[in-house]
């Protein structure tokens, strides 16, 4: 107990007062917080005390991880009117993995257009430990639609210009005189040398991209650095080179050419060796983004279509085999990356008419932007039908029209994150990734004009980083929930409450209850024969992290 205390007390000296957000309010919105080269807001997690809790709260009005430490009280039996949560943390669900966000080329691009200081303010905000605590990236292999052209690794030569299959005939052996380069119409048959291969089958001209060495290579080394916690990179591939595929072009309506299935299983295979090499271990992939966007002719994004049995056929006898028998063996491997509607059908096309995919994959990858047309409780049933299989949301965007892609200060999109995170946790993710990691003003760039939201805008020509009310939503979990935590269940005593919440208990044997209520509401948390008492303002996001030790269930 004393041990604890000298903690908290070593903690709080060495850290000091958070920084406050650089508030500026946007008329009939909520506030953006600036930062600078020399001011940024900071955020520290105080371990609470041996009878006591901390609360953090961000709200529409404008507060920003505002803290306050309070006492847990015995049960008052008559207490405040509001709902009550009830905390069990000895029925306990899926350990957390992590949270974060892309670095895309964009978002390296305009983390590379801020000056040196900025740029360690933007880094320590999202992984260092006065930050967010972010623990994920997902970086694409290659190029994706928010970069400011279209590009794959591999892309020339298409053809085999170096004539690697370049040998006589069995005319010229055989029969022929010196007369004739390769055939004429006196011959049997049409030829010419080198006919086959047509392509560069053996990826002998594979390179990463200038965008890699000059952009999100640094940025995601720096990220390595500065992160608190270790950071675990999945990587997606979006389209293969156009010559691999039937439509050879980037986006719409495409397949991948049969000839060519162990050959994009090596393309991963190279990226993978590739980063390696620069001082980037990967941690996972996924077996391609959105497959399902390569099935619409209209999708104007690089993509590549698959169906699931396809996609299951390349995963049984390419990816799997080329991955398992690698020295990248055991890299996490995730399938279906694509959005919540389609999941059900796709992973139980797949796991049950081809029984070898799920040798080969670890997890489920999910995205975010159809959400509203399926309920999150489809999470847990895939989870509870596949319990082997982790689902992680990959990607999530806020966004609306694309000529005014970014809306300042917009708390809305903070709520649409808040809920769809905790609907997600709650139902079985073990992590939640955003896209890109900042943008530009307009929500770019982008080669296709797709433009959206970010957590982060960037404004370079003013020396300065905005951090938007959904970094504060993505923070208040990401923050207080390291990898390794359990979800741990709590009820509540209202039906239908306006609430959303779920609970945790971390590895430093804390409890962390994630809290958001739309109305003005009272809320007391119960915990092992004890009680805290808080009360809320209307829109808010609460993180509440009460004291283990201080607790009757262990
Ligand atoms: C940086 O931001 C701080 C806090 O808002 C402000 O006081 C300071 O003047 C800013 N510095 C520059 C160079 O704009
Ligand atoms: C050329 O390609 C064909 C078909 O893949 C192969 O059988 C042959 O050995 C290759 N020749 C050379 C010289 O690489
Ligand atoms: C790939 O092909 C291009 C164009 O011919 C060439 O400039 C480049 O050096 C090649 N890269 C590798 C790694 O072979
Ligand atoms: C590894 O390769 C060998 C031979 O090519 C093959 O028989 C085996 O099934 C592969 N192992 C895996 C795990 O794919
Ligand atoms: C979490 O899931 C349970 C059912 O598993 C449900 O009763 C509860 O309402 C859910 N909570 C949230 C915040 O979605």
């Amino acid at each position: 107990m004393v041990f604890l205390i000298t903690i908290v007390y070593l903690l709080t000296a060495t850290h000091g007062q958070d920084l406050p957000c650089a508030a500026q309010q946007i008329p009939g919105r909520s506030v953006i917080c600036v930062c600078n080269a020399t001011y940024c807001d900071t955020i520290t997690r105080i371990p609470p005390p041996p009878g006591s809790f901390v609360t953090y709260t961000s709200s529409a009005r404008g507060l920003r991880f505002h803290k306050t430490i309070g006492r847990l009280s015995l049960i008052d039996l008559d207490p405040c009117p509001g709902p009550t949560y009830t905390v069990n943390p000895s029925v306990k669900y899926q350990t957390i993995e992590g949270f974060g966000s892309s670095v895309t080329d964009a978002a390296s691009i305009m983390w590379s257009s801020m000056s040196k200081p900025l740029r360690k303010k933007f880094v320590d905000s999202y992984y260092g430990d006065n930050g967010l605590e972010y623990s994920m990236i997902r970086v694409p292999i290659g190029g994706t639609d928010f970069s400011t052209h279209t590009y794959a690794y591999n892309e020339l030569p298409p053809y085999d210009i170096k004539l690697s299959n370049f040998s006589l005939a069995m005319e010229d052996y055989r029969y022929k005189l010196p007369c004739a380069i390769g055939g004429t119409d006196f011959s049997t048959h049409t030829y010419a040398y080198n006919e086959l291969p047509p392509y560069d089958i053996k990826l002998s001209n594979f390179s990463l991209a200038m965008e890699d060495y000059r952009y999100k290579i640094p940025m995601i080394k720096a990220i390595m650095k500065g992160a608190r916690q270790k950071v675990h990179i999945i990587a997606s591939c979006w389209s293969p080179p156009r010559w691999m595929k039937t439509n050879n072009a980037f986006a719409g309506y495409s397949r991948l050419i049969t000839d060519y299935y162990q050959t994009y299983a090596d393309y991963h295979l190279k990226f993978l060796e590739h980063y390696t090499a620069e001082g980037i271990p990967i941690w996972g992939i996924t077996t391609g983004n959105e497959p399902t966007d390569g099935m619409g002719a209209l999708i104007r994004l690089n993509c590549l279509g698959w169906n699931a049995d396809s996609m299951a056929t390349w995963i049984i006898n390419n990816l799997g085999p080329t991955i398992r028998n690698s020295s990248f063996k055991d890299i996490k491997i995730l399938c279906a990356d694509d959005q919540r509607p389609l999941l059900d059908y796709w992973v139980t096309l797949m796991f049950e008419d081809h029984p070898k995919v799920q040798e080969v994959v670890d997890g489920i990858a999910v995205h975010f932007y159809f959400d509203s047309v399926t309920p999150p409780s489809v999470l847990s049933r895939i989870n509870a039908q596949y319990p082997d299989k982790f689902i992680m949301g990959t990607e999530a965007t806020a966004m609306g029209d694309p000529n005014n892609a970014v809306n300042f200060g917009d708390w809305d999109r903070a709520r649409l994150y808040i809920s769809d995170i905790i609907n997600d946790i709650n139902n079985s993710l073990v992590g939640w990734i955003d896209w890109n990691m900042c943008l530009n003003k307009d929500g770019g760039p982008n080669w296709n004009g797709n433009n959206v939201d970010s957590t982060v805008i960037v404004l370079p020509e003013l020396g300065q980083f905005i951090k938007q009310p959904t970094f504060y939503a993505m923070g208040h979990i990401s923050k207080f929930v390291p990898r390794g935590s359990r979800r741990i269940q709590v009820t509540s005593n209202e039906e239908g409450s306006s609430m959303l919440t779920v609970a945790f208990l971390t590895p430093q044997n804390t409890v962390v209850v994630l809290l958001y209520n739309r109305l003005p509401s009272n809320a007391n948390i119960v915990l092992g024969g004890k009680q805290a008492s808080i009360v809320l303002e209307p829109d808010t996001i609460t993180t509440v992290e009460l004291s283990g030790s201080s607790l009757t269930y262990d």
